[in-house]
């Protein structure tokens, strides 16, 4: 079992908590990953690494409630346990001098976000970060995304904080003025991750995204995270999380992390009918939300 030590809800929908696993924490590097299974007829889900103190024994994470797992998460307090974390799982980011890099993300990649951008200025590399939200209802960390990046850019998609309402805007503008990078990384949503790949690709630069499709096992033995990169069949939870996204199948990764739509719909109204209790017993519900 894994107690929560801290728990905090961010912004409506996403919700922060440090979780005490010392074998974890001793191990973990930037871009791995942890699959949790809330309890004993919970299903298995991955959650990126947003950081870690081996001192204290401990991980913490950050989720947006999706559905049932997550919205049954949330639920769980400080002091609760849940009964499963497996980990650190999937590939660690390769982490070199570069020279100038940037790190967008979006929702829960701040998380996988902070941890790189630290790693990245330890080799020395200049990093440019760029966070995306919905609007500033739904911005949390910007300090602490500031306080380790050497610039820190906020793209609100109602555009209340400049001209650009998505990152790849921003992106492309920085490249067509002549900033050099020689090396992006992407985390968060799909389309985020999707579309920066788009706008760096005719600039030839190196882009990296944290892929999130649907995993069971992450252990590469059932097959379900499946993703083609550069026409060749990877499975995430052991060659990745992390591709480069001028090769991925984006349609495919959007097919697939869709294929269960409805079965998710039913088993959240389901869990919600089991345990209208609990939820009224708690004094902040984050909301859910419906992106990919
Ligand atoms: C390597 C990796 C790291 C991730 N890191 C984070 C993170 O740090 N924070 C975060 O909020 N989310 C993260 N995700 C996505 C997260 O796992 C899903 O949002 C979560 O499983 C949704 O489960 P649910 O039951 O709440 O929602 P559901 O209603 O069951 O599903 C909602 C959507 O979430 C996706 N999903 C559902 N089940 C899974 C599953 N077992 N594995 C992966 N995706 C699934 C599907 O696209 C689905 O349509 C990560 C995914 C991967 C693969
Ligand atoms: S989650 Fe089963 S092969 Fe990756």
């Amino acid at each position: 079992m894994y107690k929560i030590l801290k728990r905090e809800v961010l912004v409506p929908n996403t919700v922060y908590l440090k979780v005490e696993a010392p074998e974890i924490a001793r191990k973990a590097k930037p871009g791995q990953f942890v699959i949790l299974r809330v309890d004993e007829v919970g299903e298995r889900f991955p959650l990126s690494l947003t950081g870690w103190d081996k001192k204290e024994g401990a991980v913490e994470v950050l989720f947006l409630i999706m559905g049932r797992s997550t919205m049954k998460l949330s639920s769980l307090g400080e002091g609760d346990c849940i009964m499963d974390v497996v980990g650190p799982l999937g590939r660690p980011t390769e982490i070199e001098s570069y020279g100038n890099t940037m790190c967008v993300c979006s929702t829960f990649g701040v998380g996988p976000a902070i941890t790189l951008v630290k790693a990245l200025k330890e080799k020395g590399n200049k990093v440019v970060s760029v966070m995306e939200a919905k609007d500033e209802t739904y911005l949390f960390w910007e300090d602490r995304l500031k306080s380790v990046s050497d610039e820190t850019h906020v793209v609100l998609g109602d555009g209340s904080r400049g001209k650009h309402r998505q990152a790849s805007q921003f992106v492309k503008e920085y490249l067509e003025s002549g900033n050099k990078l020689d090396r992006i990384f992407i985390f968060g949503r799909v389309f985020t991750m999707m579309e920066c790949s788009q706008a760096t690709k005719p600039f030839g630069v190196k882009t990296i995204v944290g892929l999130t499709p649907i995993m069971v096992d992450g252990t590469g033995m059932c097959g379900c995270c499946r993703v083609s990169v550069g026409g060749e069949t990877k499975f995430t939870c052991v060659d990745g999380p992390e591709f480069d996204g001028h090769l991925v199948d984006w349609e495919l990764l959007i097919k697939r992390k869709r294929a269960y739509l409805i079965e998710e719909a039913r088993a959240f109204d389901l869990w919600q009918l089991d345990n209208l209790r609990r939820i009224a017993e708690l004094s902040e519900l984050p909301e859910r939300v419906s992106v990919v």
